[in-house]
């Protein structure tokens, strides 16, 4: 497990510029791409694009409730815990995501 302080973390934007129902992708100081998602109950952060293909979460995802579905061939995960469903052959890796007045900020583990 990764302990807290040893994880980057990337400022994505100022509080409340991601309102309820929004997403926007992002690029960590590694580079990695992230898709940054609110829905009513989370505040997710998992790669940019779909582990399946590769298609652009931002274009192909759709956010119901808590759950994602890329719509290019009808993966599906639980926001909540990155958890496969229907039709998903692996599960959606998630990244730590944390806000506060100062802002919203995902992280990575640093090498
Ligand atoms: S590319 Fe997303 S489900 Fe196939």
């Amino acid at each position: 497990m990764t302990d807290l302080a040893d994880i980057h973390w990337t400022k994505i934007c100022e509080p409340g510029e991601l309102p309820v129902g929004e997403r926007r992708e992002a690029t960590l100081d590694n580079g990695q791409m992230v898709l940054v998602i609110r829905t009513p109950d989370l505040l997710r952060a998992c790669p940019a694009d779909c582990p399946h293909q590769d298609t652009p979460l931002l274009d192909e995802g759709l956010v119901d409730g808590n759950v994602l579905t890329c719509t290019a061939h009808y993966w599906q995960w639980n926001l909540e815990t990155g958890e496969a469903l229907e039709g998903a052959e692996m599960p959606l890796p998630l990244f730590p995501v944390r806000e506060s007045e100062e802002g919203i900020f995902v992280g990575y583990a640093q090498a």
